[in-house]
C-alpha cells in the first residue's frame, strides 16, 4: 500500500532525475498496484503492451487497446510514458517471423509499415522509444549464453537474418524519418557487472554504438536494462569507464529496467538480503548517475509483480521470491527504496 512521505519520482525530480517503472495494464484494476504507481513513479513504460505481439497481432491489424489503458492512466495521473520496443527478437507474432523469412524487401516493408501504424498513433503520449532491443549477442561464459546463437557481436535473430547487420541502423533511420522529435534509444542488458563476459558485452556494445554514431545514425541514447545479478560481482570502475565512452559519443544513458536477481545462495535472513540488494543498487545507480544518467526506471515496483517472481527461467527454485524491487510483496518500502531515494537526493555536477 502507498505510504506516507514523498515518492521516488518526486525525490528524483527535485534533482533533475526522472524515475519511473514498468506497468502491466492487466493489473491497473488493483487499487494497491495503481496507488504505488501514483505515489512512486513519474514515468511509465508498458511491460508488454507496446511490443509487436500486442500492437500488431495480425498483419495490418493494430490493437492499441492495452496500450491505451496505460496511456489513459498516465494522462489521468500526470505521468509520462516511454515506448518499448519497436524491434526485438521476442514478443514477435508468428506471422512476423514468417514475413521476415521471406527476405530483405519484405522485412523492410513490414518494419516501415509497423512504424507507420505505431508512431503517429502514439505520438502525443510517447516521445521516447526503445527502437532496437537486445541486438548484442551474449558472450561465452555469460549466464544467458545457452539461448543466444550469434553472428560476431550480434545476436542471431530473424531481423539479422532478414536484413543483415544493417537492420539496426535501418530501424533508427525509419523511426527518425517518421518523427524528428522522438528520443531514439538502443536498449540492452548484461552491461553492468564486473565479469569477463560483461566486459566483452560492453566492448561489443561500444563497437556497435561507435559504428552507428560514425554513420550519423539518428541514435540518441543507450538504455541499460540493469537486470542486476547478485551472483555476478560489481566494481564501479569498469562500468564507469564504459559509461564515459558512451557519453563521449554524445549519447544519453538511461537505466530502463532495474531489478535485482538475488544470489543462488541467499544470505541467512531478510535484513541481510535486503541490505545486499540495496548496496548493489546504491553502487550501480550511483555510478550511472555520476556518469550523467538522468532517467532511472525499475521493472516493476513490488516484488510481487516482478517477472522475477513469474518467469520460469528466473524465478527461484527454493520457493523464495527475489527481493529485487523497491517495495516488498505487501508494498512496504525496503532498503532498496531508500538506496534509490538517497541516490536521487544526492546533488551531482
Ligand atoms: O499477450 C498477453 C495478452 O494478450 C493478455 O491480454 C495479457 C494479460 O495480462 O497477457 C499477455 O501475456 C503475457 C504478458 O507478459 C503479460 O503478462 C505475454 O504472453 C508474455 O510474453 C509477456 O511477458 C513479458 C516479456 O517481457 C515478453 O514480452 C513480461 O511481462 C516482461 O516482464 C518481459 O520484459 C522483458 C523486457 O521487455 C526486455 N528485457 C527483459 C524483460 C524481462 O524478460
Amino acid at each position: 500500500m502507498a505510504q506516507g512521505g514523498v515518492g521516488l519520482g518526486t525525490i528524483a525530480r527535485a534533482n533533475g532525475i526522472t524515475f519511473g517503472t514498468a506497468v502491466n495494464s492487466g493489473k491497473l484494476g488493483d487499487a494497491a498496484y495503481a496507488a504505488q504507481l501514483v505515489a512512486e513513479a513519474q514515468l511509465l513504460v508498458p511491460e508488454w503492451e507496446a511490443k509487436w505481439a500486442a500492437l500488431q497481432p495480425r498483419p495490418g491489424s493494430f490493437d492499441f487497446g492495452p496500450l491505451g489503458i496505460i496511456a489513459s492512466f498516465a494522462q489521468a495521473h500526470g505521468k509520462q510514458l516511454r515506448g518499448h520496443a519497436l524491434v526485438w527478437h521476442a514478443a514477435m507474432p508468428p506471422w512476423l517471423a514468417e514475413g521476415l523469412a521471406e527476405g530483405a524487401a519484405r522485412a523492410r516493408s513490414l518494419l516501415a509499415a509497423h512504424m507507420d501504424g505505431v508512431l503517429p498513433a502514439t505520438r502525443p503520449a510517447i516521445r521516447d522509444w526503445d527502437v532496437v532491443n537486445e541486438a548484442i549477442a551474449n558472450p561465452e561464459g555469460s549466464p544467458f549464453t545457452a539461448r543466444t546463437p550469434s553472428q560476431g557481436d550480434l545476436r542471431d535473430t530473424p531481423w539479422l537474418r532478414a536484413l543483415g547487420p544493417g537492420y539496426i541502423e535501418e530501424a533508427f533511420r525509419l523511426a527518425r524519418e517518421r518523427d524528428r522529435t522522438l528520443r531514439l534509444t538502443y536498449n540492452d542488458y548484461g552491461l553492468e557487472g564486473d565479469s569477463p563476459w560483461a566486459e566483452e558485452k560492453r566492448q561489443r556494445t561500444l563497437r556497435l554504438l561507435r559504428r552507428l554514431v560514425g554513420a550519423q545514425c539518428p541514435l540518441d541514447a543507450l538504455g541499460l536494462q540493469a537486470h542486476l545479478l547478485m551472483d555476478e560481482p560489481f566494481r564501479p570502475e569498469p562500468f564507469a569507464a564504459f559509461l564515459r565512452s558512451v557519453r563521449e559519443l554524445g549519447l544519453a544513458v538511461l537505466v530502463t529496467e532495474l531489478d535485482v536477481r538475488e544470489a543462488q545462495q541467499l544470505p541467512p535472513d531478510l535484513p541481510s538480503r535486503d541490505a545486499a540488494v540495496a548496496e548493489r543498487v546504491r553502487q550501480v545507480i550511483g555510478t550511472a548517475l555520476d556518469a550523467g544518467c538522468r532517467t532511472v526506471l525499475t521493472w516493476g515496483l513490488s516484488d510481487k509483480d516482478s517477472w522475477l517472481a513469474q518467469d520460469r527461467d528466473v524465478m527461484r527454485k527454493d520457493g523464495q521470491v527475489h527481493r529485487g524491487l523497491p517495495l516488498d510483496e505487501a508494498g512496504g518500502r525496503k532498503p532498496m527504496w531508500q538506496a534509490l531515494a538517497t541516490a536521487f537526493g544526492t546533488r551531482r555536477g
